[in-house]
């Protein structure tokens, strides 16, 4: 079963939407489309009659309804979303075991774990920079993950990538992997993102490139290819 997006042609390319019962990956540098492409899904989800959380550590209520609110996509359905905002502390998640990883979740989500469809984690970039550990970091995901898991919550991990330094090692854990980016063109930049990976899945290996309006996240048709190419195949 595929949990979709509402956005076509990015569901087709997904072969219908996320995989149900599994962690998914939205990743990107900052202002690169990371909420409003999650938001889609939760607005989704809840369209279709899900229930859908969202964690937001970055947004204020406030900002969340001045921001998502006002996108058409999220028009009807933005007050069926649960919306949570949450502070990432490390004394909440230290010394890190999975006890204290589900408690703090449980709180945050502040529902029965069985009845949740979706969940967005916007973003785990917080526990990262909480915990300021890789090990810490990966241990304290894998519970996250082993959560979602136990109460079949199909979820997205939204993740900054980092400007420079390597990606870490979230992508290991995610079923699908979708990498936001601006593209350099002859005229300028052009919005594209690119599935990574997606199991079970054949998908484009291209960049497709998409803008962001009032009515969100639209997927432009065809690809964007490389003007030159390292191999050719003979
Ligand atoms: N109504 C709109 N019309 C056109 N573009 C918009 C609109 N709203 C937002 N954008 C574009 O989307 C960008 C932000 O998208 P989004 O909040 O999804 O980014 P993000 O990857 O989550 O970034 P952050 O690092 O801030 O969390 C803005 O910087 C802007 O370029
Ligand atoms: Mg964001």
């Amino acid at each position: 079963m595929r949990l979709p997006f509402g956005i076509e042609l990015l569901d087709d390319y997904l072969g219908g939407g996320l995989d149900k019962d599994t962690i998914n990956l939205v990743t990107g540098r900052s202002g690169k489309g990371k909420t409003i492409l999650a938001a889609h899904w939760a607005a989704e989800g809840a369209r279709i009659g899900e229930n859908v959380v969202y964690i937001s550590t970055t947004l204020i209520k406030k900002s969340c309804e001045s921001y998502l609110k006002k996108m058409s996509f999220m028009e009807d359905v933005f007050d069926r979303i649960h919306w949570r905002f949450a502070r990432i502390e490390a004394r909440d998640f230290l010394p890190l075991s999975k006890e204290k990883v589900d408690d703090n979740i449980r709180t945050i989500l502040a529902l029965d774990l069985e009845e949740v469809d979706r969940v967005i984690f916007d973003s785990i970039t917080d526990f990262d920079k909480a915990l300021a550990d890789p090990v810490l970091y990966r241990n304290a995901l894998g519970f996250v993950a082993e959560l979602c898991y136990e109460n079949d919550m199909t979820a997205i991990f939204v993740e900054e990538a980092p400007m420079l330094q390597e990606w870490g090692e979230t992508k290991n854990i995610a079923e699908s992997v979708i990498f936001l980016e601006l593209l350099k063109v002859p005229d300028g930049f052009e919005r594209a993102l690119k599935i990574i990976k997606k199991y079970r899945t054949s998908h484009p290996l291209n960049w497709i490139p998409f803008e962001i309006t009032d009515d969100g996240i639209v997927v432009k048709g065809g690809r964007l290819a490389p003007k030159d190419f390292d191999f050719v195949h003979k």
